[in-house]
């Protein structure tokens, strides 16, 4: 969690790092601040957005051509102006920020306390920025080597970048296990690092990502990369593949609604290349050395956090009816600590849009100590989990800025599909034809979500009404079941409206007592193998009085006279209705938020990624 940026150069550090912040303000915004050099620190925070800390500097001295900023996600120590970063040591030579946790803060401050150190903050980095300067002064040494001994001390995740008074024509960052990317600028000594790369795109397209246990020196002598050892390494330097305009609104209101509508794109792009119906063709390059491994699996293990865990569970589905593999879908957090049964050749699948969701990497790590192969089916090009995995296929669904994810749901679903699909094949399981059609119906699910956009207008009615609801029901059956799950959570997490998902036929075995004229029920009931099962769901809630919103195929004709609302999605193959279905829902979701004035960009207690367990 929390964002963080850096720049030094020539030009003036704080419109650059400003404009950072903003760029990263959906992996925290509780706070925000920065330290600017120019001659002497100058340090900045304020409790709330970017754009409070913004209007806090406007006539203040924010001159300097080397600069930190950070935002915050708390962990340790209220969200308020004292527990932002950056954090100073005490005589406000050294200024830090940190995205992580110092697992072993409370040992080191002890110590501290004992030699008289005073602490401002109930942060932990807090502590880490007096353990540095403690180091320096002692060891009568560089700011370098100070922060090199520290980090042999510290246990815990951390990306960190420091600048310090005395030695102002350098800034240094380390990462373990948080993300950092550097960019190098134009002109020489000039860089830019960050979380990721969003604040650094519209200045350059070089970049190279920071190792775990890496130190980077920044500055006039370049850019040198160090191990925690001091052995230098080369650095090695990728380019870019983003473009500007997709980390821009483009003119919409919200990123979330943007990411809603770029999704018949987003899902056309996780297939590129990778799927052509009319030569029975479908493959996953990224999936290549271990595919007989894939293939002949006794089991396979997905791990995953959230949406990402959800789109495993239609995964599930879709691998087992499709090509027959026993499929286990784990909570990324639980697996992580509850001594699952993982042995040498097993297949674990890591499913994360963000590629940092500490609990995801953890698992993967857990599941890599015992022998498993480890496939990783991620957004964030170049992330810790795209690194930490043997094999695996990018979704391609572009920069995912809302925090409430929905293009990452479609497109990890679309990359699941065409891997089970994939399996298929090579284990014939499938008839030609049954595999030929399902090719061709996945290949004309883009324009079927264009169809399904079109239902917003319907969608915003429907929201209109329920806007003040207090509690929502989501039904699924089969592949329905995840959606209905994927629904409730974009509903709870950016209108705060208590919504549950729930397998249809669970309902009666509790849930249904919340049943009421009060209690709209969003029943996911498509005309597929449960059809005539889920009608019978839909008679139980109406006897109950509650308000049935349906979403049906289109043609329907029986659902629609036993429901109150119905949203028509078009037809397909019941393996692939979560890529149709999941659309309204989303945009449900969006419509609930708005109309009860919700921020659904950055919605309260959330962020993008979770990088703390
Ligand atoms: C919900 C949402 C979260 C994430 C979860 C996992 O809209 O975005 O539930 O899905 O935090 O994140 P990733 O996929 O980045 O591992």
């Amino acid at each position: 969690m929390c964002g963080i940026v850096g720049y030094i150069g020539k030009q003036q550090a704080y419109p650059i790092i400003i404009k950072g912040l903003h760029r990263l303000e959906y992996r925290g915004y509780d706070s925000a601040g920065v330290a600017l050099l120019n001659g002497h620190l100058n340090i900045y925070k304020k409790k709330g957005k970017v754009s409070e800390l913004e209007h806090f500097i406007a006539q203040k001295d924010n001159t300097g051509s080397v600069g930190i900023g950070h935002t915050r996600w708390a962990t340790h120590g209220e969200p308020n102006d004292v527990n932002a970063h950056p954090h100073a040591s005490y005589n406000q030579k050294i200024a830090l920020i940190h995205n992580g946790i110092i697992e072993n803060y409370a040992a080191i401050k002890t110590e501290l306390l004992k030699k008289g150190y005073q602490f401002q903050s109930e942060t932990d980095t807090e502590v880490l920025v007096h353990f540095i300067e403690e180091i320096r002064q002692n060891e009568q040494c560089s700011l370098e080597k100070a922060l090199r001994l520290a980090l042999t001390k510290i246990v815990g995740a951390y990306a960190i970048i420091v600048i310090s008074e005395e030695e102002p024509r350098q800034l240094l960052a380390a990462r373990k296990g948080s993300p950092l990317v550097i960019g190098i600028g134009t002109e020489a000594g000039e860089y830019f690092i960050a979380s990721d790369a969003t604040p650094i795109i519209e200045h350059t397209k070089n970049v190279v990502y920071l190792n775990d246990n890496e130190i980077a020196i920044l500055g006039e002598s370049g850019l040198h990369i160090k191990n925690l050892q001091n052995v230098e390494t080369t650095p090695y330097i990728q380019t870019l593949d983003m473009a500007l305009e997709s980390i821009e609104k483009g003119g919409y209101d919200y990123f979330m609604l943007k990411e809603i509508y770029e999704q018949p794109n987003s899902i056309a792009d996780a297939m590129r290349g990778r799927l052509i119906a009319k030569d029975n063709y479908v493959r996953l390059g990224g999936i290549h050395h271990y595919l007989p491994h894939l293939t002949n699996a006794k089991r396979i293990v997905i791990v995953a956090c959230g949406t990402s865990w959800h789109a495993g569970l239609v995964a599930e589905y879709l691998i087992e009816e499709l090509a027959r593999i026993p499929v286990e879908v784990e909570y990324a957090s639980e697996f992580r600590y509850r001594n699952p049964i993982i042995e040498k050749g097993d297949v674990v699948i890591a499913i994360s849009q963000s590629g940092e969701t500490a609990d995801t990497l953890a698992a993967i790590e857990l599941a890599k100590s015992r022998g498993a192969i480890i496939y990783g089916i991620c957004n964030v090009v170049g992330s810790s989990i795209a690194r930490a995995t043997d094999e695996g296929a990018y979704i391609h669904a572009g920069p995912e800025i809302g925090v409430a994810s929905t293009k990452a749901f479609t497109a990890q679903v679309t990359v699941l599909t065409m891997l089970a699909l994939m399996l298929a094949q090579h284990r014939q399981t499938l008839t030609k034809e049954q595999f030929s059609f399902l090719l061709h119906e996945l290949e004309n699910i883009p324009q079927k979500v264009n169809k399904s956009l079109r239902l917003n207008d319907s969608v915003l009615e429907i929201a209109k009404i329920f806007k003040d609801a207090r509690n929502f029901l989501y039904l699924g059956r089969g592949y329905n079941f995840p959606v209905a799950l994927e629904g409730a959570l974009k509903l709870k997490e950016i209108s705060y409206i208590h919504a549950e998902g729930y397998p249809a036929a669970e309902m009666k075995h509790g849930p249904i007592a919340l049943i009421d004229e009060e209690m709209p029920v969003v029943v996911i009931a498509t005309r597929d193998s449960s059809y005539d099962k889920i009608i019978s769901n839909i008679k139980e809630v109406k006897a109950r009085r509650g308000k049935v919103i349906a979403v049906v195929t289109e043609g329907d004709v029986l659902i629609p006279e036993m429901v109150d609302y119905v949203i028509e999605i078009p037809q397909t193959h019941e393996a692939l209705i979560p890529l149709l279905a999941v659309v309204p829902l989303q945009l449900l979701a969006y419509h609930v938020a708005i109309l009860r004035g919700c921020d659904v960009d950055q919605p309260r207690n959330l962020a993008k990624s979770v990088t703390v367990e």
